[in-house]
């Protein structure tokens, strides 16, 4: 069975970028993003740009996310932002982060409560898996990707297609090593792990169908001069794009390149 997947794009632009300079990137970036069609584009600023942000894309067909959130919809969790406040202003978020896993204590229990979360309040989880230099070298690659699956996917159940062929579920594999590191993975290593590792065990949660459906996005070093190659790999969508989401003139060649 063949699936055609729409390719996906997201920003993840991390802590950077205040509401004044966030204003200034977004209305720079919709021009050279608004004509590009057979490409879901998304931008995932920090919490405080949320607002003003969406104001921009209003009209556009550009999406929103966040980037982390909370599991309860409201509650004494100081410092914390709900599915629940969300939704309202965006359609995405990212979760299980490898720099949420690695400094703010997140494990696949913690990623597994946010993915329930979000889907039961209609927001599409963008659900980050990868492993380490020290994982990768030790070969254990796919235990770690498995038990990054299947434990963040406990009890899930995915909600229907928007589109037919399409889950509203994507996860982003990003091999820790890759990020922010400027090496990013080979595209024939990416997509093996993709097609190999990630789609498997996905298919053991989902079924064939349903993970043939998911979108499943490359991020560790993407840039505009080496998108491409992912983007003709079989299995791999699109990509979750790091610091090339900060620079219309490296992020709009890499949504130009995932279009085809
Ligand atoms: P870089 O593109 O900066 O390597 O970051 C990748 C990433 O962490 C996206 O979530």
């Amino acid at each position: 069975m063949t699936t055609k997947r729409t390719p996906f794009i997201a920003g993840n632009w991390k802590m950077y970028k205040t509401i004044a300079e966030a204003r200034q990137l977004v209305s720079e970036m919709i021009p050279s993003l608004q004509g590009v069609s057979g490409v879901e584009k998304v931008l995932c600023p920090p919490f405080p740009d949320l607002l003003a942000v969406k104001a921009i894309l209003e009209g556009t067909e550009i999406g929103l996310g966040a980037q982390n959130m909370h599991w309860e919809s409201a509650g004494a969790f100081t410092g914390e932002v709900s599915p629940v406040m969300l939704a309202e202003l965006c359609q995405y978020v990212i979760l299980g982060h490898s720099e949420r896993r690695a400094y703010f204590g997140e494990t696949d229990e913690t990623v597994n409560r946010k993915v329930k979360a979000a889907i039961a309040h209609g927001l599409i989880p963008i659900m980050c898996i990868g492993e380490t230099l020290q994982e990768n070298e030790a070969g254990t690659t796919q235990q770690v990707l498995e038990k990054q699956i299947m434990g963040g996917l406990v009890d899930v159940t995915l909600p229907e297609a928007t589109q037919p062929g399409e889950v509203n579920f994507i996860v982003a594999y990003e091999p820790v090593w890759a990020i922010g590191t400027g090496k990013a993975a080979t595209s024939q290593g990416a997509n093996a792990v993709v097609s190999d590792i990630i789609r498997p065990t996905l298919a053991k949660i989902f079924g064939s169908q349903i993970a043939e459906a998911v979108r499943v996005l490359y991020g560790g070093s993407v840039k505009a001069s080496n998108a491409s190659e992912f983007f003709k790999q079989s299995d791999i969508d699109g990509a979750l794009v790091g610091g090339a989401s900060l620079k219309v003139e490296e992020f709009a060649p890499i949504v130009q390149a995932a279009a085809g």
